[in-house]
């Protein structure tokens, strides 16, 4: 049974080159994921790739169900989850198509169910959660990006922000004050979520644009896809050349 994961953000809801060998419909205690997982080989390896924001994209950042998703990629027997988030740039490297791969996070998401451990517990549960992402796959990544020549930001701290909306120039201007590198809208509580469930979690981070309030254009839906299209062709480049490295 494959035990990589792959989860597809915004600009990443089919995985173009997976030989789809079929589709899971997957019952959770917490409701429905995303969409069926969908089976195949890609790279050599069983793989299982799931549309964070559905197949459609039309399930928005704040709607998500993190944990129906998560508990269906445990129980579907997966290992690694490798995550990919469209993201805006704060820190003036990060500019739009630019893969980077986050190592530290701060979550402003409000209002999201952010645990498994809420209810019918013999004891109160606290995951260490000092280093957000699995760096035994953050290092197969990086030593990846290498080998292949794909050029790859590593480390930053990603801020996670509730959405939908794009954020404010003088939010953006906070969360730089606070540490942040780049924006997005989903690995929250995704990562404390695939930890709680003790997966081996990663995200590779596309840049769709720099942050509110940087750069000069306006930022609409349709830039912000357009952009992503360049990052998306490289993430998917990232992701064949990990994944042999994996199980
Ligand atoms: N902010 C938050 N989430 C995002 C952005 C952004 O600028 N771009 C893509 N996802």
């Amino acid at each position: 049974m494959s035990k990589i994961a792959i989860i597809g953000g915004t600009g990443l809801t089919s995985l173009k080159g997976l030989e789809i060998t079929g589709r899971e419909i997957m019952q959770t205690p917490y409701g429905e994921p995303s969409g069926p997982l969908v089976h195949g080989v890609l790279a050599g390896k069983e793989v299982s790739f799931l549309p964070r924001h559905g197949a459609g994209h039309t399930i928005p950042p704040h709607k998500i169900n993190y944990r129906a998703n998560i508990w269906a990629l445990k129980n579907a027997g997966m290992e690694y989850v490798l995550a990919v988030n469209a993201v805006g740039g704060i820190r003036n490297d990060m500019l739009a198509g630019e893969l980077v791969l986050p190592d530290q996070i701060i979550d402003y998401t409000v209002s999201r169910t952010n645990t498994f451990f809420e209810e019918g517990l013999k004891q109160v549960v606290h995951i260490d959660f000092t280093y957000p992402f699995c760096e035994d796959l953050r290092q197969k990544i990086i030593r990846s990006a290498e080998d292949e020549s794909i050029q790859l930001i590593s480390g930053g701290t990603y801020a996670a922000t509730q959405g939908p909306r794009l954020e404010t120039a003088a939010e953006v201007d906070r969360l730089e004050k606070d540490g942040c590198d780049l924006i997005g809208m989903t690995c929250m509580p995704e990562a404390a979520l695939a930890r709680e469930q003790e997966l081996c979690y990663a995200s590779i981070c596309v840049v769709a644009n720099k942050a509110a309030g940087r750069g000069d254009e306006a930022l609409t839906m349709e830039k912000i896809e357009e952009n992503l299209n360049g990052g998306m062709l490289r993430a998917r480049q990232l992701l064949q050349a990990v994944i042999p490295r994996l199980g």
